[in-house]
């Protein structure tokens, strides 16, 4: 039986493991992500999910995504490289500090293999969010024999359909659902929605208290993503880069508040601009 232990990971905790940026660092000393992310259909999820990992201080972002989506991204995020999603992916994961895979990604079988081949073979912290989600209960096996650590960012929908469960249910019992799935896996479950839950495959969890609902809207899970796999290239400690990533994505909402944005104008690429004014933190 797991006896988890839960915390709540608050602003002190998330400056008291706040990564410096030495003056002499370079852009490999922060990391290189890729995500793959975005179709001809979804560019835009792409354009978020790799707009925050660039404003989360990633040293070198790379974008793996279908050609068509490529110059609607680049216009919008000219930081980042491409892949070309045709090519072989072992091309692009291989020097990766942190991959994330999913948003706007579209569903079916090149998608599954994809996340296959990455739970099987991409040794650093690997995170699966969305479209990356879609039939995660049929591989979940693979998992088992995965060494480096795996994260997954379902919201409460994402995770009923993982438990065989409903939305709802999930949300009447949030905490075990998450905690039970982590340890259970020896994963770290990020169980979203309104107080987001970030599980350890120790059995710990650590509840968020910022945000708003101008989160809830298209586009705000992507950039979480985003965020997360920043943090996680900068960051020793997993659970620590997790909970800090969504902490700071409802800091910046609650922030935008205060200084007067209107929860119902809110958008995601908002928050991305103004994560240069939240992250002024030392
Ligand atoms: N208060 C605080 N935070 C909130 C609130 C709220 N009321 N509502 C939402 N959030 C936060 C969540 O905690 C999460 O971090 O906003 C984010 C929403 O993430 P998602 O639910 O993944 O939303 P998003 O990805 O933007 O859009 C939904 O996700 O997986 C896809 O296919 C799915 O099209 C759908 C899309
Ligand atoms: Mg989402």
């Amino acid at each position: 039986v797991l006896h988890s232990r839960r915390y709540e990971w608050t602003f002190a905790d998330t400056l008291n493991h706040w990564p410096r940026r030495a003056s002499s660092s370079h852009k490999g000393s922060h990391g290189k992500v890729g995500i793959i992310a975005g179709s001809e259909m979804m560019p835009g999820a792409a354009v978020l999910s790799a707009g925050a990992a660039v404003k989360s201080g990633a040293g070198l972002t790379t974008v793996n995504t279908v050609k068509a989506a490529i110059p609607i991204i680049a216009s919008h995020v000219p930081e980042v490289t491409f892949f070309n999603r045709e090519e072989e992916l072992k091309l692009f994961y291989k020097e990766k500090d942190a991959v994330a895979v999913g948003p706007g990604m579209g569903v079916g079988s090149a998608g599954q293999e994809t996340v296959v081949d990455l739970i099987d073979n991409f040794d650093g912290p690997l995170l699966i969010d969305a479209d990356g989600l879609d039939s995660f209960q049929d591989i979940l096996s693979l998992v088992r024999t995965r060494k480096a650590p795996l994260i997954i960012t379902p919201h409460p929908g994402e995770m009923a359909k993982l438990i065989d469960s409903t939305p709802a249910k999930v949300n009447q019992n949030r905490f075990e659902i998450a905690e039970e799935y982590a340890y259970k896996n020896g994963i770290y479950v990020v169980l979203k929605g309104p107080c987001t839950i970030v599980a350890t495959p120790a059995g710990e969890s650590f509840v968020n208290a910022s945000g708003n609902a101008g989160l809830a809207k298209g586009g705000s899970g992507d950039i979480l993503t985003g965020m997360i796999l920043s943090f996680l290239a900068r960051y020793g400690d997993i659970q620590a880069a997790v909970s800090s990533a969504v902490y700071m994505h409802g800091h910046t909402a609650d922030h935008l508040l205060e200084k007067g944005v209107a929860i119902e104008s809110m958008t995601a690429s908002g928050i991305v601009a103004h994560l240069e004014t939240t992250f002024h933190l030392n």
